[in-house]
C-alpha cells in the first residue's frame, strides 16, 4: 500500500509561522512522524510539499497508478481551489483531509473548504497529531475497503 502526503503553500515554514496557531513541529519534524508511522503501518509514502497550486495538481494526477491513498493538507488552497478538488474527482483515489489549526474556530473565510466534499473525511485541529490520526483513518479505510 502507499499513500501519497501532499503539503500546499506555506506549510514549509511550520515552525516559525504563527506558531500559537500551527504550533512549533516543522513540516521535517511532521514528515518524520508520518515516516515513522507507515512503518509501523507496513506501508510506503511519498511526500511532497508545494506553495503552487498546479505542482499540487500534477501530483495529484501523477499518483494515479502509484498511490492507493492521499492525505493532504491543501493549506489556503483548501477554500479556493476548484482545480485541486477536480484533481481528487477525477483519480478517484481515495483522500483524507487534514488540517493543524481547527478552521471552523477562525475565520468564516476558513469554514468552507473544497476539498471536504470529494474526500473520505476531515481531520483538523489537532495540530502535528491530526496528520497521524489522518494517515491512520485512511490506511484503515483503504485496508477495509480494498
Ligand atoms: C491550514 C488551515 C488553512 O486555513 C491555512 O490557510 C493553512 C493551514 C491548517 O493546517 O490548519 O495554511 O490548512
Amino acid at each position: 500500500l502507499s499513500v501519497l502526503v501532499l503539503h500546499g503553500p506555506n506549510l514549509n515554514l511550520l515552525g516559525i509561522r504563527e506558531p500559537g496557531i500551527y504550533g512549533s513541529v516543522t513540516l521535517e519534524g511532521i514528515n518524520c512522524l508520518l515516516r515513522e508511522e507507515s512503518d509501523e503501518l507496513g506501508i510506503s509514502i511519498s511526500i511532497v510539499q508545494s506553495n503552487h497550486e498546479g505542482v499540487l495538481v500534477d501530483s495529484i494526477h501523477e499518483a494515479l497508478g502509484k498511490h492507493q491513498g492521499i492525505l493532504i493538507n491543501a493549506g489556503a488552497y483548501t477554500h479556493t481551489s476548484i482545480a485541486i478538488r477536480d484533481a481528487l474527482s477525477a483519480v478517484k483515489i481515495p483522500t483524507v483531509e487534514v488540517h493543524l489549526s481547527n478552521i471552523y474556530q477562525r475565520e468564516t473565510f476558513r469554514h468552507h473548504s473544497y476539498i471536504a466534499a470529494v474526500a473520505v473525511g476531515q481531520i483538523s485541529g489537532f495540530g502535528a497529531h491530526s496528520y497521524h490520526l489522518g494517515l491512520l483513518a485512511l490506511v484503515n479505510h483503504l485496508r477495509t475497503d480494498l
